[in-house]
C-alpha cells in the first residue's frame, strides 16, 4: 500500500505522517516513510537526531526500473540510502537542497516517482511518502505521486487549509490516483472538529477521521524526539482507528 501525506504548510503532514508510518509498523508491517520535503524532518518526527537527519544521503537521480533496467534496483538502494529508525520505519531521504542555488529538484522528484511505480513493490508492505507543502508534486510532469493508491490530505481547523485539500483532490483525480481522503488534525475542541467536518462536506471531501490538538505532539516537537504513541489516549484511539480505516479503503 502507497499512501501519500499532502496538504497546507504546517497543517501537520509530517507528524501524521510518521504516526501512520509508526502505527503500520507495530502492526507489523515491513515500513518505509519517504521525505520528499526539500527542507527535510520526517526523520526527527521517527526518533533520528538532527545530526542524523542531516547526514542521510538523498536518493540518487537516477530511475529506478528493478533489477536490470534500471541503474539501481529497489533492493540495493533500500541498503544503500534506507536509515533504520528507532520507530522500527526505514526512512528514505528523497531530495534534499544542500546549497542554494543549486537548481531545481526534478531529478530527486522523479526518483521517488519511479520508487513508488513500480521498485519497493517485494520488499516493503506499506510505504508512506510525506509531501512538501502546495500542490506542485501534483502538477509537476508525471506528478511525484502518481502512483500512490490513497492521497491524505491534512487540514486543520481553517478554511484555507481545506481549501488547499479540495484544490488537491481536484488535481489528484485528473492524474488517475484513485482515492484521495481528508485527516483532520489540530482540533482542541468539539467546535474545531465541527467546522473541519462541516467545511469538507461543503467542499465535496471525503473526512475519516480528526486528530486532536495533543500538548505531547507539541512537547515532543520541542524535544527533536519522535512520538510515543499512548493507545490509550484520544490521539492514539483516533489513530488506531483511523489507519484501519485507511486500509480498508484501500483494500475495499
Ligand atoms: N495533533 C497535534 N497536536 C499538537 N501539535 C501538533 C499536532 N500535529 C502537528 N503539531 C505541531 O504542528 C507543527 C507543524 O507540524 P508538522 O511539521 O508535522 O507540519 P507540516 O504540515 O509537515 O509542516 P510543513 O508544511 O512545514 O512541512 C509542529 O510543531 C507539530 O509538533
Ligand atoms: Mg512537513
Amino acid at each position: 500500500m502507497k499512501i501519500g501525506i499532502v496538504g497546507k504548510g504546517g497543517v501537520g503532514k509530517t507528524t501524521v505522517a510518521a504516526m501512520i508510518a509508526r502505527t503500520h509498523r507495530e502492526r507489523g508491517a515491513r515500513v518505509v516513510a519517504i521525505d520528499t520535503d526539500s527542507n527535510p524532518n520526517l526523520g526527527m518526527s521517527l526518533g533520528l537526531g538532527l545530526a542524523e537527519v542531516d547526514a542521510l544521503p538523498a536518493l540518487p537521480r537516477s530511475t529506478v526500473t528493478g533489477a536490470g533496467r534500471g541503474e539501481h534496483d529497489a533492493e540495493t538502494l533500500l541498503a544503500e540510502y534506507g536509515r533504520a529508525t528507532p520507530t522500527g520505519v526505514t526512512l528514505l531521504n528523497g531530495l534534499r537542497i544542500e546549497e542554494a542555488g543549486a537548481g531545481c529538484a526534478c531529478g530527486g522528484h522523479a526518483t521517488v516517482r519511479s520508487l513508488l511505480s513500480q521498485a519497493l513493490q517485494a520488499q516493503v508492505d506499506v510505504t508512506v511518502v510525506d509531501m512538501e507543502a502546495g500542490l506542485e508534486h501534483l502538477s509537476r510532469s508525471g506528478g511525484t505521486l502518481a502512483a500512490v493508491d490513497l492521497l491524505v490530505a491534512v487540514v486543520e481547523p481553517s478554511r484555507k487549509s481545506v481549501v488547499t485539500a479540495a484544490r488537491t483532490a481536484a488535481l489528484a483525480e485528473e492524474l488517475g490516483i484513485p482515492r484521495t481522503v481528508v485527516v483532520g488534525n489540530k482540533a482542541r475542541d468539539e467546535t474545531d472538529a465541527t467546522f473541519i467536518a462541516e467545511a469538507c462536506e461543503s467542499h465535496g471531501l471525503t473526512l475519516v477521521g480528526v486528530l486532536p490538538h495533543q500538548e505531547t505532539v507539541r512537547d515532543a516537537d520541542r524535544a527533536g524526539a519522535d512520538l510515543e504513541l499512548d493507545p490509550g489516549t484520544e490521539l492514539g484511539e483516533t489513530l488506531t482507528r483511523l489507519v484501519t480505516e485507511l486500509d480498508e479503503l484501500v483494500t475495499a
